[in-house]
């Protein structure tokens, strides 16, 4: 009978999963950068690029620094979460609600990636493997400063302009003389006490 296979052995096999992973974003990261019409965005995305190519050459260290041969095994989570973002820049958006749905699809990859290298990084520590355990750590650093600044793009001004393209259109549809049974006209809309009244309730 076989041996049982050992957190080691799991270990490669998450190392070799998140290899091939990095390799699908560093194909997946231009198409987002190039949908992204926030210039911000798509410098976000393309600086990210950078970065994930930088985190292929780290896992390559890693695999030295435990004597393994380099290797990759197909990553499904990753591929799935790719193409999810794929079938959203199919979609007929306005251009501010691509960007919030670009961001969306981007803190999807991150949040997987620092799913895995938390788990490898802790792996890494519990079995004595420091010099693995330290490179991962750089590259998880790297994955939520990317995460924290899609967050910041989206909240400091992305999903605002989305929800703000999404009324405008609606308020210009709408007969003005309706307005008044389900909202306050848009003069007294642009009052800060009605609006924080509203908000309040
Ligand atoms: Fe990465
Ligand atoms: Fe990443």
């Amino acid at each position: 009978m076989a041996e049982a296979g050992t957190l080691h052995d799991a270990f490669i096999d998450e190392l070799r999963d998140l290899y091939d992973a990095e390799k699908q974003l560093t194909k997946a990261l231009p198409k987002l950068a190039k949908a992204a019409t926030k210039p911000e965005l798509r410098t976000a995305f393309e600086s990210h690029l950078e970065e994930t190519r930088g985190h292929v050459d780290r896992l390559e260290e890693v695999f030295g620094s435990l004597d393994e041969k380099v290797r990759g095994k197909h990553c499904d989570g990753i591929a799935g979460i790719i193409d999810e973002g794929k079938n959203v820049m199919e979609e007929d958006f306005d251009e501010a609600t691509m960007d919030a749905c670009l961001i969306a699809a981007g803190q999807r990859a991150e949040h997987y990636e620092m799913a895995a290298y938390g788990t490898l990084v802790a792996w890494a520590r519990a079995m004595g493997h420091d010099e693995a355990a330290d490179l991962l750590q750089q590259t998880l650093d790297e994955e939520k400063a990317a995460d924290e600044k899609l967050s910041s793009l989206a909240e400091g001004g992305v999903n605002q302009e989305a929800a703000d393209a999404h009324s405008d259109s609606e308020n210009e549809s709408e007969d003005e003389e309706e307005m008044p049974k389900k909202m306050p006209p848009p003069k007294s809309r642009g009052r800060a006490a009605a609006r924080g009244g509203r908000r309040m309730a």
